[in-house]
């Protein structure tokens, strides 16, 4: 048999930008975290006993039901679903041509990838950042510079001196309750970075899949209703996802761009899957419409306020002095930073063993930083697990903690 037909030789058939593909290091632990014996603070997992399955279940038989079935199954617009585009240009106050609905929001991030990027290319990322954006940009070969992030979100400050020199594609940033930080970009800060964009001409990629999910104080302006204020909208394009307060099986995010970019973008989503699923976006614009929905997006918060200060309690009390973090006002994710440089990293196995699961922070870096940092996702699990998992991951801390100082004095 020729050599070149064995399956061990695939490798050198792949395209340059597929070789720099690397595993989601979060999908690989919630593959060893499904077990139901292990208390996973791993995935950016929702509560599935929150989902709003009486809505989904009604509004799906209706989509089904002989009347409209024939719509709800066939294609459709590559766009998206008319009325849900027109529903949510109204609640950014854009018109609707400049509205697309994609695959999750993490179809957002793939297209404006591929529509913006070329080899070489320069990305202004939070460091820490979204491992998924990273994982959609990096096949392109483009060079990340970190900016680094505190307890008010991205350190904007030095912006205007690195911008003196460089000229970034585009800068990414996630405003609210960013993951994996769990911060939140300061209304001074927000403005800054607007001002910024306006003197420097740069695109700014705002995700925000969780800005619904807030548990203290009031919401801030976002950076696209900032850039619409100063008249340069187009400069941002803004990210969306129903992944978070409806559910992420059914796929449906959206994003606001410039029309013209849309454009571009509506010619990548016809070549990657025509359109976005038909039923997904129905159920979405049947169950947001519903007079239920504000009533399940309240209970979603109650709940998830209380897991958040399950978790920061226990944090507080099992992990090791001297541990740091933010308290997250809102979304998903405690990102916690370990201290004596406890390595997060070779402490995974023996959590695994002991039935918890993480992420490490150096997942979400460009410069491998973060291995003395966890993310803990506290919207998956009870109040009482949390407690428990929290616990035995202190206990596991602390013991490596007083271990690595017997040997060093
Ligand atoms: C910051 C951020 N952006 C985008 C996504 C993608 O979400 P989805 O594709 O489910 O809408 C996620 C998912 O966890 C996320 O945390």
């Amino acid at each position: 048999m020729n050599s070149s037909n064995t399956p061990n030789d695939w490798s050198r058939h792949l395209a340059t930008s597929t070789r720099r593909l690397r595993r989601s290091a979060v999908r690989e632990i919630l593959k060893a975290a499904v077990r139901p014996d292990v208390i996973s603070f791993g995935g950016g997992l929702p509560a599935p006993e929150c989902f709003p399955d009486a809505l989904i279940a009604r509004a799906s038989a209706r989509l089904l039901d002989a009347e409209h079935g024939g719509r709800t199954l066939q294609y459709g617009e590559s766009e998206g679903v008319a009325e849900l585009r027109a529903l949510l240009a109204e609640s950014v106050d854009r018109p609707v041509e400049e509205v697309l609905i994609t695959s999750g929001a993490q179809q957002g991030l793939d297209l404006l990838g591929r529509a913006l990027l070329d080899q070489g290319d320069t990305v202004l990322v939070e460091n820490p950042t979204y491992l998924g954006a990273l994982g959609a940009w990096r096949p392109h070969g483009v060079r990340f510079i970190p900016l680094p992030i505190d307890g008010d979100g991205m350190v904007v400050e030095p912006l205007d001196g690195l911008l003196r020199t460089e000229r970034p594609k585009f800068l990414y940033t996630m405003p609210n309750f960013h993951n994996p930080g769990g911060a939140v970009l300061s209304l001074e800060r927000r403005e800054g970075l607007i001002r910024l964009a306006e003197a420097h001409g740069f695109l700014i990629v705002e995700d925000d899949p969780y800005g619904d999910l807030r548990y203290d104080g009031d919401s801030l302006p976002s950076l696209l209703s900032l850039a619409q204020a100063r008249g340069i909208e187009d400069q941002v394009v803004r990210l969306r996802s129903f992944s978070k307060v409806v559910a992420p099986g059914l796929r449906v995010g959206w994003l606001r761009a410039a029309p013209t970019l849309v454009d571009v973008l509506v010619k990548l989503k016809q070549a990657a899957d025509f359109h976005p699923n038909i039923l997904g976006q129905r159920i979405i614009l049947d169950v947001i419409r519903d007079p239920g929905f504000n009533e399940h997006l309240a209970h979603l918060r109650k709940t998830y306020r209380e897991r958040r200060d399950a978790m920061e309690s226990a944090v507080a009390q099992f992990f090791p002095e001297g541990t740091t973090w933010t308290t997250p006002v809102g979304g998903m994710f405690l990102m916690a930073k370990l201290p004596h440089q406890l390595n997060a990293v070779s402490c995974l196995r023996r959590a695994l063993d002991a039935k918890v699961a993480y992420v490490t922070v150096d997942n979400f870096t460009v410069d491998d930083s973060g291995t003395d940092a966890v993310r803990l996702n506290f919207t998956n699990a009870s109040p009482e697990r949390i407690r428990e998992g929290i616990e035995r991951l202190g206990n596991l801390f602390r013991e490596t903690a007083n271990r690595s100082f017997q040997l060093t004095s």
